[in-house]
């Protein structure tokens, strides 16, 4: 490819794309990856924020549920009763991933889509929120493409943004948006949300601020204990009759501890498929008097749920969910940076490549990368996803990604080509997956 030739070919190694980052607890990723199947068969997979690999626990669980478990519940007799037992060790499986204090306070359903939309209709219903309220969302958060199984159809919307606007829409309720800003001056879109220009939406309407804890498409993380805090601390300055926070953990659940009560929130949403689980989804609700359910879920996937607990303890001597989490965010640092460091070299910014969200490393980012590649040379993203595929033994993905705001949002036409890596994948992985990017980038193969 004429104009865009990288001045020679050294190795990443030379370059320092890898560093000796090897953190003081380091996580055995070899042990790890043994209890995935999958991963065994020495495919990359590239698309874990669309959905995760299921560890062999999980599945034996199913499975045994399914083999030896297999009655209605409710009926009495010893089968049954350990029927019940296993279904309530998948929801306190929710209760320990989410911190919540009782399994009175987890509405298990198929989907957080599913659960936020039932949460939605008890609100409605329960004549909890209606005109005069306002409801503020993120902007730049993933929508569009998702689709939803809901009332018999497909519908397109996320857990967060879209179904908040349908309520807001049914009801001629205010929605505002907290605006994403970029971090480095060279990219503009390198976005992420920062808390000081959330605060001036808060007004006395205020009646739900909903916002996700990690984007599936910038890879940023949000303190949702500070968020929590100052738009409390200023709803109450604003006289608001009633706040309610609700935070959409399905693209954090796999990489950092989500603590409800510590971060003083009222809902919260995860989705299993995305955490090692199978297809099922739990959502935290606070207030006791909101008790719904959602929809119908088969037991043996609840059951399989409890499966995740023992594989991510198992995964520090020290068996406790915090070590874990701490240990798989020590190695998905390693990830990150080099996969940051090539994307933002100076030969890939002259080749046009963007990352869209944050730049920067550390700890405010997990391994869900976004990018595109724009300027004389440019690639589609979608075609650029396949043009990765297409080498077979790897799978990543693109994404139509529109800042829902409509105001000075820098342009996503043509989407991103989104890389999202997890604790199981290798430092290796990361190096075959920059060769390619190079290959692509720089060989004229499109
Ligand atoms: C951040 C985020 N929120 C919500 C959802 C929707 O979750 P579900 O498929 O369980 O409805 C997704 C799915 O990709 C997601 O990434």
């Amino acid at each position: 490819m004429a104009g865009f030739e990288p001045t020679q070919t050294v190795s990443l190694d030379a370059l320092g794309f890898f560093k000796d980052t090897t953190p003081a607890h380091h996580l055995d990723v070899d042990k790890a990856r043994s209890h995935f199947p999958a991963l065994k068969t020495g495919y990359i997979y590239a698309d874990n924020a669309g959905g995760s690999q299921i560890p062999q626990e999980v599945v034996n669980r199913i499975a045994d549920y399914l083999l030896y478990s297999n009655v209605q519940l409710g009926a009495g007799y010893s089968v049954c009763a350990k029927s019940v037992r296993r279904v309530r060790e998948g929801k306190e499986a929710a209760m320990a991933l989410l911190n919540a204090t009782s399994v009175d306070e987890i509405v298990f359903g198929g989907s957080s889509t599913g659960n936020m939309d039932a949460l939605m209709k008890h609100l409605e219903a329960e004549g909890e929120i209606g005109p005069g309220d306002e409801i503020v969302v993120m902007a730049g958060e993933h929508e569009g493409v998702q689709m939803a199984w809901l009332e018999n159809r497909y519908l397109p919307c996320t857990a967060n943004n879209g179904l908040w606007k349908k309520l807001a829409a049914r009801h001629g309720i205010e929605i505002k948006y907290w605006q994403a800003t970029p971090t480095s001056r060279d990219n503009p879109f390198s976005i992420t949300h920062k808390t000081e220009d959330l605060l001036p939406l808060i007004s006395h309407r205020t009646r739900i601020v909903a916002f996700s804890a990690c984007s599936n498409i910038l890879g940023s993380i949000i303190d949702v204990k500070e968020v929590s805090r100052v738009v409390r601390r200023s709803a109450r300055k604003c006289g608001a009759r009633k706040l309610e926070i609700s935070v959409d953990c399905v693209a954090y659940a796999p990489h950092r501890r989500i603590d409800v009560q510590d971060w003083d929130i009222d809902y919260c949403a995860i989705s299993f498929y995305k955490i090692y689980g199978p297809h099922a989804a739990a959502l935290y609700v606070r207030p006791p008097s909101l008790r719904f359910s959602s929809s119908l879920l088969a037991n043996e996937l609840v059951y399989g749920c409890s499966g995740i607990i023992p594989y991510l303890l198992n995964l520090t001597p020290a068996h406790d969910i915090g070590a874990t989490y701490d240990w798989i965010t020590n190695h998905e640092q390693t990830l990150v940076q080099p996969l940051l460091e090539f994307l933002t070299h100076p030969d890939q910014r002259k080749r046009g490549v963007k990352v869209v969200g944050d730049e920067r490393d550390g700890l405010m980012r997990v391994p869900t990368i976004s990018f595109m590649v724009r300027g004389a040379e440019a690639i589609d993203s979608a075609k650029l996803a396949q043009m990765v595929n297409q080498r077979g033994g790897i799978g990543i993905r693109w994404y139509s990604y529109n800042c829902p705001s409509g105001s000075d949002e820098p342009d996503l036409k043509g989407g991103v080509a989104r890389i999202s890596l997890v604790h199981y994948n290798t430092i290796e992985e990361v190096k075959q997956i920059i060769n390619i990017l190079r290959e692509i980038l720089y060989d004229g193969v499109h």
